[in-house]
């Protein structure tokens, strides 16, 4: 057996969404489990969580339905709404809660009034979805016109994660003020938000990475924010090959060997969903040794520098999880953890503990 394979830990997500409760206060939590759970599984990380939250947070109402037909009875939020007139009756049928972040949207809600469950989404410095302020105002009034009045206000942080955040506390107000005006719940904190904001809480949280073991903080690890891991990430060594100096790994030869030395190939590539612009030097570690990737990652395998490291071929290679943090392995390869846990294709097996 090739032994490549992502380990999913529910007891890991369901202490993770504990933790997220306890920082949610008063708040409603809503996890946000679009994108298959962030690369986890829809229903397995929704189950995970079910006695931790209040609801769940999904993107599109594929999700949405998915998780609804499966059992999850309690609310489910859609943050890009419906796309069209059939997707607003799967909402209103089941019960979902639906964004509405564009003007197009309150036309097709108007043109066939009926209940359904409406947060209004604010453009409150994104610039990527929501409605200005003085439109929503007026969309909250017509829709209550017709029998539809918004549960909430929800506008989304674009720099709660950044150290020098400078945006965030004029998003929050301009958010508040709309709500206020309005008298309706708020909600805008993501993990990041949630952690460093407590005033930004609101009615209702919204946290997705924080859930799934990764700091969304630069400056705080996962284990500081006392987060646990998620999401393993494992292959095994198929070939210990010995190399002069001034040998060449891989294709485009990218790394030279600077002294005579050993090289493990590990059973895991792009094909598997591991990055293939991880540089050399990105984290890895055999048998909970820490080392470093050597050369380009190709479809099927990578190469890792053994020296100084007790490995035979059949040995373990953690690629993400316990000893190597993802975070780190994102950093490395200039993208997020969230990109990471997505991009895993089908080949892995998937175990879930
Ligand atoms: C509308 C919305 N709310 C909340 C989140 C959760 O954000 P994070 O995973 O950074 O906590 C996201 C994710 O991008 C989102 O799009």
């Amino acid at each position: 057996m090739r032994g490549t394979r992502v380990e999913i830990r529910t007891a890991a997500l369901a202490h993770n969404a504990g933790r997220a409760r306890r920082l949610a206060g008063d708040a409603e939590l809503f996890a946000m489990v679009k994108a298959n759970g962030y690369g986890h599984g829809l229903l397995t990380a929704a189950q995970a969580m079910v006695p931790a939250v209040e609801g769940f947070g999904v993107a599109v109402m594929e999700e949405a339905v998915a998780l609804r037909d499966s059992g999850i009875a309690g609310p489910i939020l859609v943050a890009e709404g419906f796309f069209d007139a059939d997707e607003l009756e799967h909402a209103r049928r089941r019960s979902l809660e639906v964004v509405v972040h564009s003007l197009w949207q309150v036309q097709l809600l108007l043109a066939k009034p009926a209940p359904t469950r409406i947060w209004l989404k604010l453009n409150t410095g994104m610039n990527r979805l929501g409605l200005r302020p003085e439109w929503a105002l007026q969309a909250a009034e017509q829709l209550a016109a017709a029998g539809m009045k918004p549960l909430g206000i929800m506008s989304h942080f674009a720099c709660a994660d950044d150290a020098t955040d400078s945006v965030s506390e004029k998003q929050l107000l301009l958010a508040t003020e709309v709500a206020q005006r309005l008298q309706l719940p708020l909600s805008t904190a993501n993990s990041a938000a949630l952690i460093r904001y407590p005033h930004a809480r609101g009615q209702r949280v919204r946290p997705g990475i924080m859930l799934y073991g990764s700091s969304p903080l630069d400056w705080q690890s996962a284990s500081d924010l006392d987060l646990q891991v998620s999401h393993r990430f494992s292959a095994r060594l198929i070939a210990i090959n010995d190399i002069q100096p001034g040998e060449s790994v891989g294709y485009g030869a990218t790394w030279t060997a600077a002294c005579a030395g050993r090289v493990g190939v590990v059973a895991v590539g792009y094909g598997d969903g591991y990055p293939r612009h991880a540089p050399s030097g990105t984290p890895v570690a055999v048998n909970g040794q820490p080392t470093i990737l050597v050369g380009r990652v190709s479809m099927d395998m990578l190469t890792i520098d053994l020296n100084g490291i007790d490995a035979q071929v059949g040995d373990e290679v953690e690629l993400w999880g316990d000893a190597v943090a993802v975070d780190a392995v994102a950093k490395a390869c200039g993208t997020i953890s969230y990109e990471l846990f997505c991009q895993i294709t089908a080949r892995p097996a998937r175990i879930v503990v």
